[in-house]
C-alpha cells in the first residue's frame, strides 16, 4: 500500500472490539518491525513499547478508571476496554539522559528529540495496523496514570509514557471528513 493510502485510510476509530481480522501473532510482528524501521535522533533508539494483550488489556483500563476514581466515565473506559489490545508508547530516560551528556551542546533536544520520533512511531504502527484492517485511536491520560502503568507491567522508572493506543476490530467507521483547502497550510515558492 502506498503511504499516502495507508495514511488516508488511517483514522480514529472509537468504535472497536475484540474480534482481530488477522491473528495476534501477526499484529505483534508488525509492531516490532515498525519500531525497529522508524527513526529517532543519533540513532539513539529512544522508544519503547508494551503491548497489553488479553487479560492485560482489561486490566489496564480497568486501572485507568480506577486510578480516575469515576471521573472518567464508564462507558468511555469501556469502548478503549472493549478493544483486543493497547499500545502503549514510552522513551527511556536513561537513554536520551546519557545522550545528554555525550553532545551535552544538544542537550536540550534530546528529550524533544525522542517525543517527535515517538510520534512518529505512533503514526507508523496507528496506519499499520490500519493496513492489517485494525482499527485505533490515541488517548492521553498519562502521567496520571504513569504509576499504576508501571506496576501493572513491571517497568522501570525511567520509562516515561506518552501515549496509549487502544486498538482492535473495526465496529464502526468515523464520519468522512471534509476536504481541506491545504494552500492555507502549505505554501509553495519558486
Ligand atoms: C498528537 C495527537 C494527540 C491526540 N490525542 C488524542 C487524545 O488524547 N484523545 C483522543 O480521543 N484523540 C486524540 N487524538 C486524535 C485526534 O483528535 C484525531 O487524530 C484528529 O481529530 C483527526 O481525526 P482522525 O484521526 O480521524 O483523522 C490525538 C491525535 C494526535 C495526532
Amino acid at each position: 500500500m502506498s503511504i499516502v493510502k495507508s495514511l488516508e485510510k488511517r483514522r480514529t476509530y472509537y468504535n472497536i472490539n475484540k474480534e482481530l481480522p488477522v491473528r495476534e501473532d501477526e499484529v505483534i510482528e508488525r509492531i516490532q518491525e515498525l519500531t525497529e524501521l522508524v527513526p529517532d535522533a543519533f540513532n539513539m533508539k529512544s522508544a519503547r513499547v508494551v503491548v497489553a494483550l488479553g487479560e492485560k488489556q482489561n486490566q489496564l483500563w480497568d486501572a485507568v478508571y480506577d486510578v480516575f476514581e469515576g471521573q472518567v466515565a464508564r462507558e468511555k473506559i469501556d469502548s478503549f476496554k472493549a478493544g483486543a489490545g493497547t499500545v502503549l508508547y514510552f522513551y527511556d530516560k536513561n537513554v536520551v539522559e546519557s545522550f545528554q551528556k555525550q553532545f551535552a551542546f544538544y542537550a536540550d533536544n534530546f528529550p524533544v528529540w525522542a517525543n517527535q520520533a515517538n510520534g512518529m512511531l505512533q503514526l507508523s504502527i496507528w496506519s499499520g495496523l490500519r493496513e492489517l484492517g485494525i482499527g485505533a485511536s490515541l488517548q492521553h491520560y498519562n502521567p496520571v496514570i504513569d504509576g499504576k502503568v508501571r506496576e501493572l507491567f513491571s517497568l522501570p522508572d525511567s520509562y516515561i509514557l506518552l501515549a496509549q493506543m487502544p486498538f482492535g476490530g473495526i465496529a464502526g467507521e468515523p464520519d468522512a471528513k471534509e476536504k481541506e483547502d491545504i494552500s492555507k497550510r502549505v505554501k509553495i515558492e519558486k
